[in-house]
């Protein structure tokens, strides 16, 4: 879980009546673990669900439930609390609360709060779908949207009434990462980022293939970072076990050559191509149709392969190719290849991995090859380094193209 981007920040975190303010424990804590301060103030209705001595611990400040709380010494807590504030989110935000934000009333602390901000407010919905399809729901999302409030979500799926749809809150993982997205400084505003991630899987039979160790961390890092710095994001990505990055759009493919297919498709339209992928080189001329059994005489399948697209080169050949960037994982003599690997596929910057694989891990250590030379950028972990390589990118882009 990255750290960077709330550390130091204060929120008021507004609790409105919903089961989902379950999931706010949870957030609390991401939260704070992250290094922000989360003042909590709830309505009435959220005290229902869960009690504000939960809020304090997991917040480890008081909370807030009414305007008349003599504990704000000059009586004004709906000024006091938010005077700090870098932001103040509503999570869960009931259909009511949203009805009350798009008129701007302010009958109980949290809206009063609302209503006397001077900083962002970020609403995170969470209701029953017929609730949230209501046209007087969608009216006043539009409205709050047209105020420049930050909607995030719902989410969609099994609602704790039984039915499913749209409408139930964002996870607590998924609001911390939106909410970290909104701080994020937003370098890549207006680009869209095309990228590959994890490895190919090339079959061999219908049970059997080959693969490799890529996990697709670093690509699913990046592919955060890129959204979270204002780009928008397609992630082509292979076999791998992770969570899409919030707001990112993924597409799942298998192999190499359905990672390139889908490159293809959607390149013309992205000012940066991210090669991470661990993509396989080969795949089998004809993998069995049928799973191919052991036989009696012990007689031993052989296959004979034939070489996969080289997506990354295939993209810097293009009349019109975007900023490609391609990923180098050498087990030795990083230093000499790097550069060859750059040159030969033609892309203005290889990121290589410095030192011992490092699939699967959470650290990495690169270098940038680029014409102009090498530079060597400090150990990290992969969210951290997704960020640096990011602000890296966005330094050497040009300007965008009209034509494009
Ligand atoms: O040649 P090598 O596989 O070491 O190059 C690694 C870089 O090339 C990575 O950016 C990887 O995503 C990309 N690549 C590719 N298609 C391939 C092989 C590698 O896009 N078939």
């Amino acid at each position: 879980m990255a750290t960077a981007e709330l550390a130091g920040k204060h929120l008021v975190l507004g609790m409105t009546g919903g089961i989902a303010c379950y999931k706010i424990a949870e957030l609390t804590r991401l939260l704070t673990k992250a290094g922000a301060t989360v003042q909590v103030v709830m309505t009435e209705a959220a005290t229902q669900f869960i009690t504000p001595v939960t809020m304090q611990a997991l917040s480890g400040r008081p909370v807030y439930t009414s305007q008349w709380d003599g504990r704000v010494p000059n009586n004004m807590a709906h000024i006091d609390l938010s005077r700090e504030a870098d932001a103040i989110v509503i999570a869960p935000a009931s259909t009511d609360f949203l009805a009350k934000l798009a008129h701007g009333m302010a009958d109980d602390l949290l809206s009063t709060l609302c209503v006397a901000r001077d900083c962002p407010l970020l609403v995170v919905p969470a209701m029953n779908r017929q609730m949230w399809q209501n046209p007087a729901t969608q009216r006043n999302v539009t409205q709050l949207r047209a105020d420049g409030l930050q909607v995030l979500g719902p989410d969609s799926g099994p609602q704790a009434c039984g039915e499913v749809g749209d409408g139930r809150m964002l996870e607590a993982a998924a609001t911390y990462e939106a909410i970290a997205s909104f701080f994020s400084p937003k370098i890549l505003a207006g680009r869209r980022v095309l990228l590959t991630a994890g490895p190919t899987f090339e079959p061999l039979d219908p049970v059997r293939g080959i693969t490799n160790r890529s996990s697709g961390k670093m690509g699913f890092a990046l592919a955060r970072a890129a959204q979270q710095a204002g780009a928008e994001v397609h992630l082509v990505a292979g076999p791998v076990a992770l969570e899409t990055p919030w707001g990112v759009f993924r597409e799942d493919v298998q192999t190499a050559q359905q990672m390139h297919d889908a490159v293809m498709r959607s390149v013309a339209d992205a000012d940066i191509f991210i090669g991470v992928a661990a993509v396989a080189d080969w795949r089998a001329d004809h993998a069995s149709e049928h799973k191919i059994k052991k036989t009696a005489e012990r007689t031993l399948p052989t296959f004979t392969f034939v070489e996969n697209p080289d997506i990354l080169a295939t993209v810097a050949k293009l009349p019109h190719p975007p900023f490609a960037v391609g990923f180098a994982a050498e087990s030795g003599d990083l230093e000499v290849h790097g550069e060859e690997k750059r040159a030969r596929k033609n892309v203005p910057l290889l990121i290589g991995n410095l030192g011992p694989l490092t699939f699967g891990l959470d650290d990495n250590e690169v270098i940038l090859f680029e014409a102009s030379g090498a530079t060597k950028l400090p150990r990290a972990d992969k969210q951290t380094l997704a960020r640096t390589l990011i602000a890296e990118i966005a330094k050497r882009l040009p300007e965008p193209s009209p034509i494009r």
